[in-house]
């Protein structure tokens, strides 16, 4: 067998980032923010009027296995942000990729989001939305300022789910994830 000589190209050394420094232009940090790609829930409680409430989240992530605790953040003017903290029974709906018309539904505010939707009850008392990809119920452990948001970890203590693929978001749209074996 012939040795051939291999000559070694040089791994092309990616430009270092352009650091930008705070205070940072709001659009742009949206957009850095963007290039983190999310999965997408819709998180419901009741107001004090007994109405059904609920915003499309995407700040939705883990903090505890035990105890089982889980977070999201809420704008502050957002309308549903004081039901969330008066501290009811809450539901985190994890979206299948089918579902991306609900969760624009969730993100307009304003108008009546639960019209002509199947919602009932949970067993801890949470208004539950059908078919979602999986169903955390959820009651509040403990909230925090964070910023223009407030924080809500909440303690899961009932959950359920279905066979089907996530609804993600990156970059300011909706995409479906490639297949396991796409990146292999
Ligand atoms: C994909 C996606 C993710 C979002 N994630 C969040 C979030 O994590 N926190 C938040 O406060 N708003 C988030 N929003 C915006 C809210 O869904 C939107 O402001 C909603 O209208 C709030 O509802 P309300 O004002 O009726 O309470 C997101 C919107 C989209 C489309």
């Amino acid at each position: 067998m012939h040795a051939v000589a291999l000559k070694q190209v040089p791994a092309a050394v990616p430009e270092p980032l352009a650091a930008h420094h705070a205070p940072f232009d709001g659009r742009m940090f949206r957009q850095v923010l963007g290039l983190f790609p999310t999965g997408v829930t819709i998180v419901t409680t009741w107001d004090d009027q007994g109405r059904p409430v609920g915003a499309t989240v995407s700040s939705f992530n883990t903090v505890s296995l035990d105890p089982p605790l889980v977070l999201f953040s809420l704008a502050r003017n957002s309308a549903c942000c004081e039901a969330f903290a008066a501290g009811g029974a809450l539901a985190i709906h994890v979206l299948g990729h089918e579902q991306s018309e609900l969760s624009s539904r969730f993100a307009r505010g304003g108008g009546d989001k639960w019209v002509d939707l199947n919602y009932a009850p949970g067993e801890l008392g949470a208004p539950l939305l059908d078919d979602s990809l999986a169903c955390f119920e959820c009651s509040l452990f403990a909230q925090y300022p964070g910023g223009d948001h407030v924080i809500f970890v909440a303690e899961v203590d009932n959950l359920r789910f279905r066979d089907g693929e996530p609804l993600v978001f990156c970059a300011g749209g909706y995409r479906k994830l490639a297949a396991k074996d796409a990146c292999a």
